[in-house]
């Protein structure tokens, strides 16, 4: 039986591709998408989502949740430069030529419930079977954890895509983009007694997906290729211009992953904490992965990942 899956996401430009890796896994029963604030504005990230879904021929679309508009206490930043303005690499705007959107706006509407309350519905229903993957900041599910902390220790687990643990943070010199943008958030997720694993950039950096492999499969034609290159090709131009690669980081479709094989990595135990108030290191997940001298384990954080096996699954589901 696929296993029971709630995917929190920020529908920014990996967070789509993590969509559609995740709808294309047998392995997985999508329940729901629901959506948050993070690198576009909440608004751009619900129709991202249902955007990323129409390129989909799936017969049965998921719900889909419209979350928190801001972060607990932060105020709101976003991605642009990274996502494009409209979050989904400006392909919204895109035209054929004959001047038609190539992705026009969705039908399928928004459930009525909030992504809070259908979060903690299911996990109510489905006790010790829920796995929350969360792409995003932790807005939403923090916000669960405040109203229902015990229907949500019924969590079977919470994979997470962030932190920074033993390299470089991607919004400061020590901090993730998801954890930077509410650290209010993630430190409640941390203290939940929920467990946790962390999918940080030491390993989503290694999830590197080439811009050839791209063009070779949309070349083919596919429709969900297709899209992938349309979409990633400002996120491309972003690695190409401050990392020098051409290609582009699977953050996200790497936490997808995890729930999918989760012998694609290696986790260690170790106790994580967020760090909310400091000047310089504010977002920083605080941890030290070579010693248990520093309190309890609550999580378990990915230090090495199986690069090929990866971006094969990643190719044969999504761009093939
Ligand atoms: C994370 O931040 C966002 O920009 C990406 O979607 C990913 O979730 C990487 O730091
Ligand atoms: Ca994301």
């Amino acid at each position: 039986m696929p296993g029971r899956v709630i995917l929190d996401t920020d529908t920014g430009v990996d967070d789509a591709l993590a969509i559609l890796l995740a709808m294309r896994s047998p392995e997985l029963g999508i329940d729901a998408i629901t959506g948050v604030c993070g690198n576009t504005p909440l608004d751009h990230c619900m129709r991202n989502i249902l955007i990323t879904l129409d390129v989909l021929d799936a017969g049965q679309k998921p719900v889909v949740a419209r979350g928190e508009a801001r972060p607990l206490v932060r105020e709101l930043s976003f991605a642009g430069d990274i996502h494009g303005d409209d979050g989904l690499g400006e392909v919204t705007r895109l035209v054929d030529s004959e001047g038609t959107r190539v992705y026009p706006d969705p039908v399928q509407l928004e459930s009525p419930i909030h992504a809070v309350d259908l979060i903690l519905e299911s996990a109510d229903r489905h006790p010790d079977e829920l796995t929350l993957v969360a792409v995003g900041p932790l807005t939403n599910v923090a916000r669960a954890i405040m109203k229902d902390p015990e229907r949500m220790r019924g969590l079977r687990e919470i994979i997470i895509m962030g932190g920074a643990f033993e390299t470089g943070g991607n919004v400061s010199p020590v901090a993730e983009f998801n954890i930077h943008a509410d650290p209010h958030a993630a430190q409640i997720v941390c203290d939940s007694g929920i467990p946790l694993v962390f999918v940080p950039l030491d390993v989503t950096r290694q999830a590197f997906l080439d811009a050839g492999t791209i063009g070779r499969y949309a070349g083919e034609g596919s429709a969900r290729a297709t899209f992938v290159r349309d979409c990633t090709a400002r996120y491309v131009a972003f690695h190409r211009r401050n990392r020098g690669v051409n290609g582009c980081f699977l953050h996200d479709p790497l936490a997808v992953a995890v729930a999918i094989r989760e012998d694609l990595v290696t986790k260690v135990p170790a106790r994580v904490d967020v760090e909310t108030a400091g000047d310089l290191t504010s977002g920083m997940t605080v941890s030290d992965l070579r010693s248990a001298r520093w309190g309890e384990p609550n999580a378990r954080v990915c230090t090495a990942l199986d690069v090929q096996a990866f971006i094969r699954l990643f190719e044969e589901r999504v761009l093939a």
